[in-house]
């Protein structure tokens, strides 16, 4: 037998690899009412859903300019399910929630992110079981997170909600997500505190931009084990920071900056440090008031710091340049507070080529402007004597 017929043979047999079943009658239902329900007006030409035409099968692979892109299908049962839903970023509007889509009994993926759709989520949503990511980024929904949407999409290991118009309060039912990974929910208008409790398997949280408020508490975070990023910056968190926050199992970055926290409990950092994998701290522009604790340098992967712009006094812990343990310090910006006294030696004699930084705009003690490192210019004296006192500037 000569290899042609063979090959032949093989792409006309029944059981070979194509798909020879046809999209089940309710996903192409589902498909055609969501098409339906975008303003005909945002959709162009050279976009994914104006190639969408249901004389054609959806999940068939021989009609090459129908439903080009967005869609991919599961074979595995009788009929072909629409599995996965990834619309480009083609500017496409409607008025209401896309509540079609979720009548997909198969879908694990659906991105709408960086469109115009609008509307708020239902209250009423199907069970859709089989969804692990729902990214819904770049809109402009608004509303709540209505709260039976953990029980509606239990199986979600990426939620995306950023840059849209959401609001309310985060509701405590979504930590019943117990898969949820990645939630992003930056740049939307939630406001009140964090639940009192988050889905216990994130690795990424992300709120910045919101209105949130309260105290970042114990109860929340302490059984987040995994969580590696905390990205809660341009927020209304006040209160006291906790060491404990900085010793979650798994952290590795936190930007809390551009918040109202007044402080920093770091008392016992020095003995709890040293197995911990923080590497990068942003609490600037906050209201920080107290020292520089010096057990900040005792995570022994830290290579990016920033207090600056807080009301931290005291003077800059000589460990900050010595650093023993791991790595020294790639970025620090202490500046914009009424930090005092000398500057440790090791950082002004030549460190500066591998540090990026700044200990501008405080009380320090020899740190000429001239020098990279401190530059902009200290306060003015008669600033610094109305913090201190008319002493020498101690502690
Ligand atoms: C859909 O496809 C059919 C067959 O290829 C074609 O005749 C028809 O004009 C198409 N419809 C649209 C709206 O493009
Ligand atoms: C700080 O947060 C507010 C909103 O809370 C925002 O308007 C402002 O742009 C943020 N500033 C910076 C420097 O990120
Ligand atoms: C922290 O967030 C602020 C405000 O959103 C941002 O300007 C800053 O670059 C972030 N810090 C880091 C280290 O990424």
């Amino acid at each position: 037998m000569s290899l042609l017929p063979l090959l032949l043979l093989l792409l006309l047999h029944p059981f070979s690899i194509s798909t020879t079943t046809t999209t089940s009658p309710s996903d192409i239902k589902a498909l055609s009412s969501f098409l339906s329900s975008i303003h005909p007006s945002s959709i162009p030409s050279f976009s994914c859903l104006s190639s969408w035409n249901f004389s054609s099968d959806p999940c068939h692979p021989s009609t090459p300019s129908h439903f080009l892109c967005a869609l991919s299908c599961s074979s595995s049962s009788s009929f072909s399910h629409i599995i996965s839903i990834s619309l480009d970023p083609a500017g496409y509007s409607s008025s209401s929630f896309p509540l079609s889509l979720l009548s997909l009994p198969s879908l694990s993926f659906l991105s709408l992110s960086s469109n115009s759709f609008q509307g708020p989520i239902p209250s009423s949503l199907p069970s859709l079981p089989s969804l692990s990511t729902l990214d819904l980024s770049h809109n402009s929904f608004s509303g709540p997170i209505p709260s039976s949407f953990s029980s509606s999409f239990s199986s979600l290991s990426t939620l995306d909600l950023s840059h849209n118009s959401f609001s309310g309060s985060i509701p405590p039912s979504l930590s019943s997500l117990s898969f949820l990974s990645t939630l992003d929910l930056s740049f939307n208008h939630f406001s009140g505190p964090l639940p009192p409790s988050l889905p216990p398997n994130l690795i990424t949280l992300a709120a910045k931009s919101n209105s949130l408020s309260g105290s970042i508490t114990t109860s929340t975070f302490h059984s987040l084990s995994k969580l590696q990023v905390a990205e809660l910056s341009s927020n209304n968190f006040n209160g006291v920071l906790g060491e404990w926050f900085l010793f979650l199992p798994s952290l590795q970055q936190v930007n809390l900056s551009n918040n109202t926290l007044t402080a920093l409990d770091f008392k016992c950092g020095s003995a709890a440090a040293g197995r911990q994998g923080l590497v990068a701290l942003d609490l600037s522009y906050n209201k920080l008031a107290g020292e520089l604790p010096v057990g900040l340098a005792g995570f022994p992967a830290m290579a990016a710091m920033s207090v600056r712009y807080n009301r931290l006094r005291g003077g800059i812990p000589r460990e900050y340049y010595e650093k023993k343990k791991g790595v020294p310090f790639k970025r620090l910006f202490l500046d914009g507070n009424y930090l005092n006294g000398r500057v440790p030696e090791g950082f002004l004699a030549g460190a500066g080529e591998e540090l990026t930084g700044s200990f501008g705009d405080n009380c320090l003690e020899s740190c000429p402007k001239t020098v990279g490192l401190c530059s902009p210019e200290q306060k003015p004296k008669w600033v610094c004597k109305q913090v201190y006192g008319s002493g020498k500037g101690g502690r």
